[in-house]
């Protein structure tokens, strides 16, 4: 019987690398290698290096996930202002997606094994496997299981005629798709170096991005992003389209310590213009809409939220719980938001909701704050309840 093995393939190095290891007899062993490229919309010179590489497998998927991906995972995301140590996740909510297509192929062709790329310090190995471990299927990581170097696996590469250019691989890690774009290792895994102005593609730099700036408005639905500028748009497009808007302004960059799930520091570079414009637009229109008590407590599921995110626990049923109900607050999240992007920052400048829980007559020190049902004096009386315990225990310690 041929032996199978469906391996996660983005071309690169790593998974390129893998289909030898996996049909090599002193290694794995198998018969026929699948190769799975999920497209979760990232930058087509992406896809085209799996394309490139495709010959070397028996057989290539490719999978257009873009809009099941910021459908199911991103706008979910945005509900929830997801988040992990202050930056906006990305590959942690891509893996579930491309991990589940792996699983669905495996299944079809009968595979006996899934097999990843991923080494046995970072956190895609625990999101793959996480959805993998649901079947019985064999699970293969090569890079973890042989402790594999990045010297070692170019020559073994060109051993078996990969024709890996060494000297044209640029030394860093590059995970993109539509959300974010994540750099590491290189010169920046010393923490103190600045990152190189080369490393960035989605993002001018602050210091060149026009002078006067510019103003986005972002209209949303039940706390889902609907339209752009006034122009109805589908996830992907205005995902896309913000991206080139805002990263012209350079907003979207981040510079950072991350608290990997073994408990690893990295330092990574990040770049997410549409991301930092959404989750802001998105957090002030909640203060808009929402009372104190929801505003006060969501942020606790919302972390509870981002840390079952970060860790590709999507199918943990805590993470669905938790959906219901950031689903249930967005009923109200109505409205747009306008947001100046200059050099580099994204700062809210207006809002405006139907669903708008203020009141300018209420509040405003032109009408004196009298309406129909309030007027100034009513605070009389709350006021003189206020503080009133900390008034008795300060009277009592004066007794004593
Ligand atoms: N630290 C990020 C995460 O765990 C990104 C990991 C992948 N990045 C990369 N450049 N290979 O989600």
């Amino acid at each position: 019987m041929t032996k199978k093995a469906v391996l996660a393939f983005s071309g690169g190095l790593d998974t390129s690398v893998c289909v030898p290891l996996l049909r090599d007899d002193e290694h794995y062993g198998y018969d026929e290698v699948i190769g799975v490229t999920v497209d979760v919309g990232q930058p087509e010179d992406d896809m085209d290096e799996a394309y490139d590489r495709a010959h070397i497998l028996d057989d290539h998927r490719v999978i257009d996930a873009s809009e099941e991906f910021v459908d199911d995972l991103i706008f979910p995301l945005i509900k929830a202002n997801g988040s992990y140590e202050g930056y906006p996740m990305g590959t942690s909510v891509a893996r579930p997606v491309i991990a589940r297509h792996c699983l669905r192929v495996a299944e079809e062709v009968g595979a006996d094994a899934l097999a990843h790329g991923c080494t046995g310090k970072g956190n895609d190995q625990l999101r793959f496997e996480a959805v993998w471990r649901a079947s019985d299927l064999e699970i293969i990581a090569p890079m973890r299981e042989m402790n594999l170097t990045r010297e070692w696996e170019i020559e073994y590469a060109n051993e078996h005629g990969l024709e890996v250019e060494a000297t044209k691989e640029e030394p860093w890690s590059i995970d993109s798709n539509i959300w974010s774009r994540s750099i590491e290792g290189g010169e920046m895994e010393n923490p103190s170096n600045e990152p190189p102005e080369e490393i960035f593609d989605w993002t001018a730099s602050p210091d060149d991005a026009p002078e006067g700036g510019e103003v986005v408005e972002i209209e949303f639905e039940e706390g889902v992003p609907v339209a752009l500028n006034g122009e109805e748009m589908d996830g992907v497009e205005l995902i896309e389209t913000l991206n080139g808007i805002a990263g012209g302004h350079g907003v979207g960059r981040n510079d950072m310590m991350e608290d990997r799930v073994l408990g690893l520091k990295v330092r990574e570079v990040y770049e997410h213009p549409a991301a930092t414009v959404l989750l802001k637009a998105h957090a002030d229109l909640e203060s808009l809409v929402f009372t104190r008590a929801q505003l006060k407590f969501k942020p606790l599921v919302e972390n509870e939220w981002s840390d079952l995110a970060y860790a590709g626990l999507v199918d943990e049923p805590l993470y669905e719980d938790l959906n219901a109900f950031v689903d249930s607050s967005q009923e109200v999240v109505n409205g747009t938001v306008r947001v100046k992007l200059h050099k580099g920052t994204a700062r809210v400048v207006g809002r405006e909701s139907d669903d708008a829980l203020y009141s300018e007559d209420m509040v405003s020190f032109d009408t004196g704050g009298v309406t129909d049902d309030i007027d100034q004096t009513d605070a009389v009386g709350f006021a003189k309840y206020h503080g009133i315990q900390g008034r008795l225990r300060k009277s009592l310690d004066e007794d004593t």
